[in-house]
């Protein structure tokens, strides 16, 4: 069985996530979606808080597993048995920083394949950190995350000024 790893800090996770897992659903038999820690990034969201935002986001999607790993993404590879680790290119930008993760996962564990899927035009200029600042000043985000975790996200994220 093909398993790819979709890793992420899923900060929270977006449609630009989604459209990366479902285009990924349809190349490995399984994609198992992890949150993981980026150790440059503190979280407003828990793990488990995103596991399940994953979760109700992918419950359409059959060969989709989701699930959280604290530890190296090299070692995670191994343990699930996974061919590849798959990761969305917004733009130029990002390649220098994801090619140098994709060499060093590469070096600390030599099956650890890194596939790049180009993320779709309409989700080119969108992050995690976009969304939280929206939905923090109280504009509308659901353009930019699925329905399903709209208003969870909404209710942590904004605080009305009395
Ligand atoms: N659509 C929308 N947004 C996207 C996107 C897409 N298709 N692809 C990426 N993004 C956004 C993300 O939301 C994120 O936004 P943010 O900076 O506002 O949080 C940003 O682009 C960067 O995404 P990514 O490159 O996937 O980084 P990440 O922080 O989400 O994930 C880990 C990085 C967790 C995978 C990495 O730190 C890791 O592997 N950690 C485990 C520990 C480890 O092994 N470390 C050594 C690695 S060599």
């Amino acid at each position: 069985m093909k398993i790819g790893i979709y890793p992420g800090s899923f900060d929270p996770p977006t449609l630009g996530h989604l459209n990366i897992i479902e285009r990924a659903s349809t190349l490995f038999d399984k994609v198992i979606v992890a949150t993981m820690v980026n150790g440059s990034k503190n979280s407003s969201f828990t793990m488990e808080e995103k596991a399940d935002f994953l979760r109700r986001m992918t419950k359409h999607l059959p060969n989709v597993e989701v699930d959280t790993f604290g530890g190296l993404l090299a070692d995670y590879v191994s343990e699930k048995g996974a061919c590849a680790i798959v990761k969305g290119l917004r733009a130029v930008s990002d390649f220098e920083y994801e090619f140098q993760m994709a060499l060093a996962n590469k070096k600390l564990n030599g099956n650890a394949e890194t596939v790049f899927l180009m993320t779709d035009q309409h989700y080119l200029y969108l992050s995690s950190t976009i969304v939280r600042d929206i939905a923090r000043h109280g504009g509308d985000i659901s353009g930019f995350v699925s329905e399903e975790i709209r208003e969870d996200i909404v209710n942590k994220l904004y605080q009305p000024k009395e």
